[in-house]
């Protein structure tokens, strides 16, 4: 077996679109991430952090490099394909929440399972165990507007874990909360690591967050440096 779940190798981003001149984004960048691992990612605004962090979660595709995760050579998939892999094994947390407006945190939450084409019946028990477990309880049908910041936040976390994805991204998912939600935040997914051996990779600007990983990668100019 393995003992790596995640191999990203020499990825190179470079955005055509849009701009008058090519943008670097990623300019030659390795990772590779073991099963139960908790990384953090810094670096400057603009390092590229949020580009390899969609690399690695099949929401962009690289301009070159390669990408093994658990074993399968996930650039060569068809967009089909990339997209089921994605659902089943891929959790990610976005800073914005993203959550859906019109759905309560109960539906935002279960949205996976339903793409996944799981019946209610069938995913109720886990979702109620799930929603008491990032302390929501009482919240099921609270639509979004209804939620605080840390609220939303944890309704995001549990949406990315739902599907009990291998590997969980998070991008900046502790940035726009005040310290105590976002210590909880931190903790749950330090807990998921310990306890369910998930993988974690979380982009971070907060110095702080560095106690709760396992190791801390830099992003300058596109490259993975030592400091
Ligand atoms: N879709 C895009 N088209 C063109 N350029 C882009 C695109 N997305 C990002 N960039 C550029 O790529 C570089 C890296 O951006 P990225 O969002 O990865 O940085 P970041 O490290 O996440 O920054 P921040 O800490 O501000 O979130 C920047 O120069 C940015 O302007
Ligand atoms: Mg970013």
């Amino acid at each position: 077996m393995q003992e790596y779940i995640l191999k990203a190798q020499n990825i190179v981003r470079t955005y055509r679109e849009h701009s008058t001149h090519p943008v670097h984004a990623l300019r030659g960048v390795s990772l590779t991430l073991r099963k139960g691992e908790f990384v953090a990612m810094m670096g400057r605004s603009g390092s590229g952090k949020s580009t390899f962090l969609h690399q690695l979660a099949l929401l962009d595709i690289p301009t070159s490099g390669s990408l093994e995760i658990k074993g399968v050579d996930v650039l060569v998939l068809s967009e089909r394909a990339r997209a089921r892999f994605r659902l089943d094994v891929l959790g990610y947390i976005f800073q914005d929440h993203a959550l859906i407006p019109e759905l309560t945190a109960y539906e935002n939450i279960a949205l996976p399972l339903m793409a996944l084409g799981r019946t209610r019946r069938r995913y109720d028990a886990d979702v109620r165990e799930l929603i008491k477990r990032v302390g929501l309880e009482g919240k099921e049908k609270s639509l979004p507007a209804e939620l605080s910041g840390g609220e939303k936040q944890r309704v995001s976390i549990a949406r990315a874990i739902v599907n009990k994805p291998a590997i969980l991204f998070a991008d900046e998912p502790t940035a726009s909360l005040d310290s105590a939600a976002a210590r909880t935040v931190l903790e749950i997914m330090r807990e998921l690591v310990d306890t369910y051996g998930q993988a974690i990779v979380m982009i971070t600007h907060e110095s702080e967050d560095k106690r709760y990983v396992d190791r801390v990668v830099y992003l300058k100019d596109g490259l993975l440096v030592d400091v």
